[in-house]
């Protein structure tokens, strides 16, 4: 019987310095799109997926993570003074239940792989999500949620994937399929990051992992991957000819790489888009932008 995934890791411990200099100061993490940090919107998206409990694999210099899951008691106190109950109810989506968060220290930044791994005594022997919070993915499911349900049918591990261009596959992780088999496809190797030319496919990984703790146990060589680093996809590509394997998942759902500044805006412009309250004059004021860009040219 494949058990149900209800941990769910989120590496946060990485420098953010592709955001410097607001990241010297704010963990990327908690940067916004629109009013809610990139880190609310993994959550929300575990949450959807029946993610109970939440690990967080952070670093020096990111308490303003653990603050923000916590209650607020002089602010909730003046906002209920002040008869703000649409506002505490906001807030309530913050708060996580006693003993449902955890949070963990990779004292060195080894790579992905290994700080996957510093996890793995609060995994033990359960398959385990993972989620990238700079990868956001707008979609009617959420997508943990959609590989959830693929998952109960495949077991095994599963990553989200999705087709890039030529030019862009060297910045990921990249499935060599065996079969294709629509939204579904079966993997017989992985390669992260690989050069100019060499990749297997144009399907890459995009954060979201659901995996066996098989893989955990591949981890524990410390084998040195891609840039020096611990690759978490190099231990995966160790399962692939396994009985569990390895499947790659095409998810419905546009994606935002918010690593990335350009990432950033577009996903600041689409949920802004998406929200009922901001929508028409936002709308309007890109309208005019884009006239006085194209008059300037
Ligand atoms: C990480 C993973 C890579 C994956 C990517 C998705 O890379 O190592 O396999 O394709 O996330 O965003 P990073 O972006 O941290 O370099």
């Amino acid at each position: 019987m494949k058990r149900k995934v209800t941990k769910a890791i989120f590496p946060v411990a990485g420098l953010g310095t592709r955001f410097l200099p607001a990241t010297k100061s704010v963990p990327k993490e908690i940067m916004t799109l629109v009013d809610r940090p990139l880190i609310q919107y993994a959550i929300d998206e575990a949450r959807a997926a029946g993610i109970k409990e939440f690990i967080f694999v952070t670093s020096r210099g990111k308490s303003a993570l653990e603050d923000y899951f916590d209650t607020a008691p002089l602010l909730e106190a003046e906002l209920r003074r002040k008869g703000k109950d649409d506002l505490l109810e906001l807030l309530k989506t913050t708060n996580m239940d006693s003993g449902a968060i955890a949070y963990i220290r990779q004292q060195k930044a080894l790579g992905l792989g290994h700080a996957v791994w510093c996890a793995r005594r609060l995994i033990a022997n359960e398959p385990f999500a993972v989620i990238l919070p700079d990868d956001v993915i707008a979609a009617e499911t959420p997508c943990l949620q959609q590989m959830v349900e693929a998952y109960a049918e495949t077991g095994g591990n599963m990553v989200a994937a999705m087709e890039v261009s030529d030019e862009k596959i060297g910045s990921y992780g990249v499935l060599d399929v065996k079969e294709d088999m629509g939204s579904m496809v079966s993997v017989k190797g992985m390669v992260e990051k690989p050069d100019a030319g060499s990749a297997p496919s144009n399907l890459a990984v995009i954060g979201r992992y659901i995996l066996t703790p098989k893989v955990m146990q591949n981890i524990n060589r410390m084998k040195q991957g891609a840039g020096g680093e611990i690759q978490l996809t190099d231990a995966i590509a160790d399962q692939v000819n396994t009985s569990e394997g390895v499947y790659g998942f095409r998810f419905r759902g546009q994606r935002f790489d918010c690593g990335s500044k350009a990432g950033f805006l577009q996903a600041t412009v689409a949920f802004a888009l998406a929200r009922d309250d901001l929508r028409t004059e936002f709308m309007q004021f890109l309208n005019e932008m884009t006239a006085i860009n194209k008059a300037a040219q």
